[in-house]
């Protein structure tokens, strides 16, 4: 596959012409407006993975990679001690932002590991190794997804109704997203795919992100509310689910937004075949299984307060909000992967996969 320059651009995030900064589509914006953002300093880059202007696992993990590429060019001036040990602190700052999304540690891993192996070479060289390693980091997630959407598309047949959660589409990652990618993809091979959209409370990315990016390609797509999703499976509207994955531990459990277990389970009851898509950089063999992944707990805010004109709640009432759930292996039909279609048992096949 032959990545252009263009095929970055397309994406939510990208590298700034001259190399120094990360510019970002506001994704708290959408759909209203199509605001950008520059980011240049670690703090920067932190607030827009933390509030969501950045989000999607793939995404964050590209504007870290981006992100600690930008760091490492302003640090370029410094002695090597004082490089690698800012730069060490920079990356460890950036996995703070969010706890969830595995990809957001891998990239950065990455970026710190080319530093570390290339430090003979002197810091102009290292920076300009990682230069190359985020731009590399981006072209291969735009092949992931690629690949995904190419296994995604043949467990499904024109006229199909899919349902999703959330947003794993292009904004979330680079071109045609994991989850959305087959319904993109079929739509560019004349396939009608009817999408239910859960809009996926509490910060709507399905009402917001989902249905927007659908709409825009003209992927016949209709917004339903998340506890709609067990009534459009009973009319016999839904043939599949498609969702993306924060993480995907050893034993097939795996982490995404909040709710997506409800859905697996309804999935279950209706005998839906039920999917998770996600790249290679999502699945970590390092974590036994989904009571090991570390779900972030966000503002209650978001729920009594975020979206509404008055507080929808008194002040006095706790919530609980969780961004992620896990979702059991057993619930799960298969793990759509850029090296393939994993099916059950998934701990013995994500092994030989990726063990
Ligand atoms: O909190 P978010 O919006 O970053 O959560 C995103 C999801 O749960 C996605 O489904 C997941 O990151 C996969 S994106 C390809």
């Amino acid at each position: 596959m032959n990545i252009t320059h263009e095929d970055r651009m397309g994406g939510s995030v990208h590298l700034s012409e001259d190399g120094k900064k990360v510019i970002i589509l506001d994704q708290t914006q959408l759909p209203n407006r199509q605001v950008y953002l520059t980011l240049g300093t670690a703090e920067e880059i932190y607030d827009a993975i933390k509030v969501l202007a950045v989000r999607g696992a793939p995404a964050i993990g590209i504007c870290a990679a981006y992100g600690m590429y930008v760091l490492a060019e302003g640090r370029e001036k410094e002695d090597a001690d004082s490089f690698y040990a800012g730069l060490h602190k920079d990356g460890e700052y950036l996995i703070s932002s969010r706890p969830t999304a595995v990809n957001l540690s891998w990239a950065v891993k990455r970026m710190l590991a080319v530093a570390d192996q290339n430090k003979e070479a002197g810091v102009p060289e290292v920076v300009r190794l990682l230069g190359e390693e985020c731009i590399a980091i981006h072209n291969e997630d735009i092949e992931m997804c690629s690949r995904i959407s190419e296994y995604g598309l043949s467990l499904v047949k024109d006229g199909d109704g899919i349902l999703t959660h959330c947003n794993a589409g292009p904004l979330a990652t680079s071109k045609y997203g994991t989850a959305i990618g087959p319904m993109l993809l079929g739509k560019e091979r004349g396939l009608h795919f009817h999408v239910f959209a859960d809009e996926t409370r509490p910060l709507l990315q399905g009402a917001r992100l989902t249905s927007y990016e659908l709409y825009k390609a003209g992927v016949d797509v209709t917004l339903i509310c998340d506890n709609m999703a067990s009534l459009v499976m009973k009319n016999g509207w839904v043939q599949a689910c498609f969702v993306g994955c924060d993480r995907i531990a050893a034993n097939g459990d795996f982490a995404n937004k909040i709710g997506t277990s409800g859905v697996a389970i309804l999935a279950k009851h209706y005998g839906i075949p039920f999917y998770t898509l996600g790249p290679t950089s999502t699945i970590d063999m390092s974590c036994p299984s989904g009571a090991d992944i570390r779900i972030e707990e966000r503002n209650p805010d978001e729920i009594k307060n975020m979206w509404y004109k008055e507080p929808m709640a008194l002040n006095e009432v706790k919530c609980f909000n969780p961004a992620f759930d896990v979702t059991d292996h057993e619930l799960l039909t298969a793990i759509v992967t850029d090296q393939g279609i994993i099916y059950p048992p998934f701990d013995v096949n994500l092994k030989k996969m990726f063990g």
